[in-house]
């Protein structure tokens, strides 16, 4: 076999240029405002098989003014934003507390699709980080209480010392009550871009920005 012969797994990762395909969106295909439109792609996503379709690349901006960014899993979704889970006190959760600006990216590369949205991250009512953390497994709730979440650790003995230490504590407790430090954020959307992939690199992108006066207006934007 010659060596061009012999496939190389690195080159083709990077050299790729799929086609994205046949799907397009137009105007007329969008529901009126961007929370119809997500729940129908998210609704989709799950439906035609894409890999934890709620999972959703949050970036933050650091107190230094730095971004910084990591995958968070959507967990509600209604007029009012886009919900997710964390600890308030990990590092998104300070740099979300001392500014709320997010973005947000759905990756579902599989259907040629992803949706981003801006917005505003507050925490959610205490009643909803409640009821959700009574919904967790146990083994998450132990988690949440064992887990300082971004803070260093000196090893992996460490953190199963604290996870024993939870356990220990709640053994006796039919419910394992929620960390006051642990809860949701509701990102309350003003912008969000649906982009389609199309042939030659000329995708649709469609984008619900906030109107002064209340509802959406709808652009397009090129590829
Ligand atoms: C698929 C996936 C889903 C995740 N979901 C969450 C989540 O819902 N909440 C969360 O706090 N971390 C989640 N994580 C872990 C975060 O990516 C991150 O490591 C953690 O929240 C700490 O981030 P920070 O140090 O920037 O605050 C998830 C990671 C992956 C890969």
């Amino acid at each position: 076999m010659s060596h061009d012969a012999v496939p190389d797994p690195l080159v083709d990762a990077l050299h790729r240029h799929t086609d994205y395909g046949s799907e397009e969106l137009e105007e007329s295909d969008v529901a009126d405002d961007p929370i119809a439109q997500f729940t129908a792609w998210l609704a989709e996503a799950a439906d035609r098989g894409v890999y934890e379709p709620n999972a959703m690349v949050l970036s933050t901006i650091d107190p230094d003014g730095a971004p910084s960014i990591r995958t968070v899993l959507l967990r509600g979704v209604d007029e009012r934003g886009f919900e997710f889970y964390t600890d308030y006190t990990s590092r998104k959760g300070r740099a979300l507390l001392a500014n709320p600006a997010v973005a947000v990216v759905f990756p579902w590369y599989t259907l040629h699709r992803q949706v981003i949205v801006f917005g505003e991250a507050n925490p959610v009512e205490r009643k909803a980080s409640d009821d959700y953390f009574a919904h967790r497994p146990r083994g998450a709730q132990i988690a949440a209480w064992a887990s300082d979440q971004s803070q260093p650790i000196a090893s992996r003995e460490a953190l199963e010392r604290k996870v024993h230490d939870a356990e220990e504590r709640f053994v006796d407790a039919d419910v394992v009550p929620r960390p006051e430090r642990w809860g949701g954020f509701r990102i309350a959307p003003h912008r969000v871009e649906f982009w389609q992939g199309r042939t030659s690199r000329l995708h649709d992108r469609l984008v619900f920005r906030a109107a002064v006066g209340g509802g959406w207006e709808l652009e397009r934007i090129q590829p």
